[in-house]
């Protein structure tokens, strides 16, 4: 049992760990930050100012941090996918709990290898899968879990990740190769997948999954396009414009460094001449899926359509439920619960907190659930790595089918 506040040291100073320490500064009698490990200059003195960390507990490497490291109970790591595995393992052997940014690793070994070292040392690994905090998506659980519909016949769950978000993320962005950080799958809907056991209690039995990179390639860029949308002469017409995004727009900038000296305006326009960002999608070093469908069949024939897509305005999840004495159907705002006989249609309505920031309080829910973790008993950690690795595993199978196209039986 530890005692309050927690402290806790974060590696990667980036956009998630920002959102997630929020909780330490609304509730700094629970949890401190000890320490910050970023590389990154703007990040690391930017959190350092914000929660007044000193000089001595900060560093620039997660090497240095661990040859020298500073008493913490636990460390939140929100570093990219390629640098989850050896912090991670490092921070174990070191005695530290662990709140960990999805996805866990990038191979199904590494997460084993992590969960495995995380009950070797008695430490607690959770692992930031923030729907299972998220209060509409509690509702869908706590719906089902009632038993009112009798027992789960089959789902279809469907990630609308909208064009903005895939061409920011997965072509130009931080997610655009598989090999440097993970397949789309893993990288974006590794959330889905866990929600989809979440919600039934199964496991997975077999499993068959398509997908490809369709668009974002080379050849399909149109005639008169160039590198980039700057000094495009088709850009004005073009739906994946970084000109139309970044500047006109102002989305997705919010995660862009601002030096000192500089303004947004100043480095949106640097990005557009010369950063990743202002590349043509066409003209990208992308590899990863723009549309993904997966299949699934889990205990008790419970059968399960998931498919994700880039190709739409829409920026949610939606789901329908289909049970023997009912269904439940949703799209993040509306839930709505019908009930085969007997009794009326029932409507929760989530469209006022649909668009709240920290995804809906289920960022500083999830740190909450962590600290009182570490306070009361490991036990009560709801999003601890060993049920997560096997959502990661459908993940990786997914992609195996997906390559081989075969159907891929589970023990
Ligand atoms: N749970 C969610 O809903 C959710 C949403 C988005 C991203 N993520 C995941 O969170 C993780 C981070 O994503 P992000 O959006 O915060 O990215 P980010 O780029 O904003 O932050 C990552 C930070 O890590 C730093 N970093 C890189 N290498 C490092 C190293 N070796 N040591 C220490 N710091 C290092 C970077 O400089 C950066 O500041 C990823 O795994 C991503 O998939 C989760």
């Amino acid at each position: 049992m530890t005692e309050c506040p927690v402290s806790i040291v974060v590696i990667g100073a980036g956009n998630r760990t920002n959102k997630y320490m929020e909780y330490a500064i609304r509730h700094p009698e629970k949890l401190v930050l000890a320490g910050i490990v970023e590389p990154n200059d703007i990040r690391r003195e930017n959190m350092a100012r914000k929660f007044g960390v000193p000089a001595s507990a900060c560093f620039t490497s997660y090497e240095d941090f661990f040859k020298n490291p500073i008493p913490a109970n636990a460390i939140l790591i929100g570093t990219p996918e390629n640098e989850h595995y050896h912090p991670t393992m490092m921070a174990l052997e070191a005695g530290y709990n662990i709140l960990l940014e999805k996805p866990i690793a990038q191979t199904l070994e590494e997460c084993r290898a992590i969960a495995q070292k995380a009950r070797e040392k008695g430490l607690l690994v959770g692992v930031c899968h923030v729907l299972r905090f998220h209060p509409y998506f509690l509702k869908m659980k706590e719906v089902v879990q009632s038993g009112e519909l009798g027992q789960i016949i089959s789902i279809n769950h469907y990630a609308e990740i909208n064009l903005d978000r895939t061409t920011h993320g997965y072509v130009r962005g931080l997610w655009n190769r598989a090999e440097k950080t993970n397949p789309m799958l893993l990288a974006k809907c590794c959330h889905d997948i866990d929600l989809l056991l979440w919600l039934t209690g199964k496991k997975c039995r077999k499993l068959s999954s398509f997908g490809s990179l369709r668009w974002f390639r080379k050849e399909n860029a149109p005639i008169g396009s160039s590198d980039r949308c700057i000094n495009c002469s088709v850009e004005a017409d073009c739906p994946f414009s970084a000109v139309d995004l970044y500047k006109n727009r102002k989305e997705w900038v919010r995660n862009f460094d601002i030096p000192k000296g500089m303004t947004l305006d100043e480095v949106i326009d640097e990005e557009l001449l010369h950063g990743r960002y202002g590349r043509c999608v066409y003209h990208c070093d992308n590899d990863v899926v723009d549309h993904q469908i997966l299949n699934m069949e889990l205990e008790d024939e419970i059968t399960v359509t998931f498919a994700a897509n880039a190709f739409t305005q829409n920026d949610f999840r939606s789901t329908h439920i289909k049970m023997t004495h009912g269904e439940i159907d949703g799209d993040e705002r509306i839930l709505r619960v019908r009930k085969f006989r007997g009794s009326k249609e029932q409507i929760f309505d989530f469209s006022d907190i649909v668009r709240q920031p920290y995804h809906a309080g289920a960022d500083l829910y999830i740190v909450e659930d962590f600290v009182k973790a570490l306070e009361e008993g490991y036990g009560t950690l709801r999003t601890n790595i060993d049920k997560s690795v096997e959502s990661h595993r459908i993940c990786f199978e997914a992609e195996t089918s997906r390559l081989t196209g075969r159907t891929i039986f589970l023990d």
